[in-house]
C-alpha cells in the first residue's frame, strides 16, 4: 500500500487539511449523505481497494462542521473480505497524511454485557484484539510511528468524557466497554461468547481495532462508537442475522447522528 501516493491523489482532488477523520460504520454510513461537501469516490483514487460487493465502492466526503474540516468515510475494509491488515488500515493511515488530528471510528457490534440492550450506544473504553494478527507486522514505518506503540489509553480518556457530557445534554444514554475484535465473518457460538465475557469483553464486532492500533501508532488521538445492534449468541434467544444488524441500526440513526454531530462541532 502505497499511502503516500493514495493521499497525494486525494489532495490533488482537493481534499486536504483535515482536522477530523471519522469512519462510519454498517449500517450508518447516512451521515456521510447528510452533510454537505467535496466527496470524492474510492473508485475514483488508483490504488485504492477494489469493493468486493457490486454497487458503489464507498466514499469520502469532507465537511465543515464548526471550525473543524473533517472528513467522513463511508464504507470500509475489513479483514474478512480478504483484505490484507495493510489494506484495513488504510484510513487512520490516509487521515494522518491528510493532517487529521483525531480518529473518531464507528461501528456495529453485538452485545455481550447482559445489561445491554439492541440500540445501545457503547463508548469503547479499550479493545481485545483477538484477530490472531496486528496490522503493524512487518517493516515498521517509522514515518507513521515507533515499532512498539503504547496502547494504554488508547481511546482518549478526555475525549471519552466529553462524549458523556455532550450525551447528558442531549440526553442520549451512553454505555461505556470494551470491544473485543474477531476476524469474522461467522458470528460467534454461544461458547465463544462466554468466554469472551470472562476476558473482559462487553461488544464483539469484525473491525476497529486494526484502525485504532494503526491510529495510535500514528499517535492519532482515537475516540470510538459502538452501536450494540444486537445481543451475541447466548445471551439473546434469537438466532443472528445482518438484517437485524440493518434494522437496528435503522432505528438509532437519529440519536448517534446527534450525537456524533454535536461532538464535532464542540
Ligand atoms: Cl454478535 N458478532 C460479531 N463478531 N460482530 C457483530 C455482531 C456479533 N453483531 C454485530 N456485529
Amino acid at each position: 500500500m502505497d499511502y503516500i501516493n493514495l493521499s497525494t491523489q486525494i489532495k490533488e482532488k482537493g481534499i486536504d487539511n483535515i482536522d477530523i477523520a471519522v469512519v462510519l460504520g454498517s449500517g450508518l454510513g447516512f451521515l456521510a449523505d447528510e452533510v454537505k461537501g467535496k466527496t470524492i469516490e474510492y473508485g475514483e483514487i488508483k490504488g485504492f481497494p477494489k469493493p468486493t460487493v457490486e454497487g458503489h465502492s464507498g466514499k469520502m466526503v469532507l465537511a465543515q462542521i464548526g471550525n473543524k474540516n473533517v472528513l467522513f468515510f463511508q464504507g470500509r475494509f475489513h479483514f474478512y473480505e480478504g483484505y490484507s491488515m495493510k489494506e484495513v488500515v488504510i484510513f487512520p493511515r490516509i487521515a494522518k497524511l491528510l493532517g487529521a488530528k483525531l480518529y473518531l471510528v464507528t461501528n456495529a457490534a453485538g452485545g455481550i454485557n447482559s445489561e445491554f440492550k439492541p440500540g445501545d450506544l457503547m463508548v469503547i473504553k479499550d479493545h481485545l484484539n483477538l484477530m490472531g494478527t496486528n496490522p503493524l507486522i512487518g517493516k515498521n514505518h517509522s514515518e507513521f510511528g515507533p515499532r512498539f506503540p503504547d496502547m494504554t489509553d488508547a481511546y482518549s480518556p478526555n475525549l471519552r468524557k466529553l462524549l458523556f457530557e455532550i450525551g447528558d445534554q442531549l440526553g442520549i444514554e451512553l454505555q461505556s466497554g470494551v470491544y473485543a475484535a474477531l476476524t469474522g465473518p461467522s458470528y460467534e457460538t454461544p461458547a465463544e461468547i462466554k468466554m469472551l465475557q470472562a476476558l473482559g469483553a462487553d461488544a464483539v464486532g469484525m473491525s476497529t481495532v486494526p484502525e485504532v492500533i494503526a491510529a495510535r501508532h500514528a499517535n492519532l488521538k482515537v475516540l470510538g462508537v459502538s452501536c450494540i445492534t444486537n445481543l451475541a449468541a447466548g445471551v439473546s434467544e434469537n438466532p443472528l442475522s445482518h438484517e437485524e444488524v440493518l434494522e437496528t441500526t435503522e432505528k438509532v440513526k437519529y440519536h448517534f447522528g446527534k450525537l456524533i454531530m454535536k461532538f464535532l462541532e464542540t
